[in-house]
């Protein structure tokens, strides 16, 4: 699935200040790529993310899925869910629920499985990021690292064309982050579209295009 941003534009008001984010963002996702973005802190990045994930609402300009517009909260909720993978800045776990129940709930509208097929499914995620003996802890019980790492199982659960990480890898060891690296270049090489924040230069040998975002611009370096 193709992610094609025209001229989006997004502002923030703050005590009656307005606050240009995001000029004029024009550029085109594709397919099978390993987008990176990069820029300073406060520069938009993760605004972008948000609105490309269709979470966000932004001023002016179009986004088209697969040069589909995508218009009204049940369109939008169904490309959320079907289509897009989102691993959020500050990972948003459900507190009250178990790690596996975390990873479960994107699962629960799938019928096409039972419950045993998607815990056994789950399980097995788990462990190929080493988290099988974590499933059962709370979010709490969890460091930032294996809490960062939920949140990526939780964002490739469904099997999404797109995939969009906000600083997948802040928390993680070397190790951990170069797995979390190679988890992501082997989906966009099974066909994926993925972008990435990110303030790690290591993820540039990972990646197919580098980004920047400044001045409320997005371009290749
Ligand atoms: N809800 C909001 N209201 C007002 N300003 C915001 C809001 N969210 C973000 N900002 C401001 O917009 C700018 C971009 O934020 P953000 O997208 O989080 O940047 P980044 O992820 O690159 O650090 C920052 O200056 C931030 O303070
Ligand atoms: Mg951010």
């Amino acid at each position: 699935m193709t992610i094609k941003l025209q001229n989006i534009k997004k502002t923030y008001e703050k005590d009656g200040k307005k606050k240009c984010v995001l000029s004029e963002i024009n550029y085109m996702f594709s397919e099978n790529t390993f987008y990176v973005i990069m820029g300073k802190s406060g520069s938009g990045k993760s605004t972008l993310i948000n609105i490309m994930a269709g979470i966000l609402e932004f001023d002016s300009g179009e986004i088209l899925y697969d040069n589909q517009k995508y218009v009204g909260d049940s369109m939008l909720s169904k490309l959320r869910n079907e289509s897009i993978g989102l691993m959020y800045q500050s990972y948003l776990l459900n507190d009250n629920m178990t790690a596996i129940e975390n990873v479960l709930l994107p699962l629960y509208l799938n019928k096409n499985m039972t419950n045993v097929q998607k815990i056994n499914y789950v399980k097995k995620e788990f462990s190929k990021l080493k988290m099988e003996d974590k499933i059962m802890n709370f979010p709490k019980e969890l460091s930032g690292g294996e809490q960062q790492r939920v949140a990526l199982i939780r964002a490739l659960i469904n099997n999404p064309k797109i995939i969009l990480a906000d600083e997948p890898t802040g928390n993680l060891d070397k190790d951990n982050e170069r797995m979390v690296f190679e988890i992501l270049r082997q989906e966009a090489n099974n066909g994926k579209c993925v972008v990435v924040v990110s303030h790690n230069p290591k993820i540039i040998h990972y990646a197919d295009a580098v980004l920047y975002l400044n001045n409320g611009e997005l371009y290749e370096k």
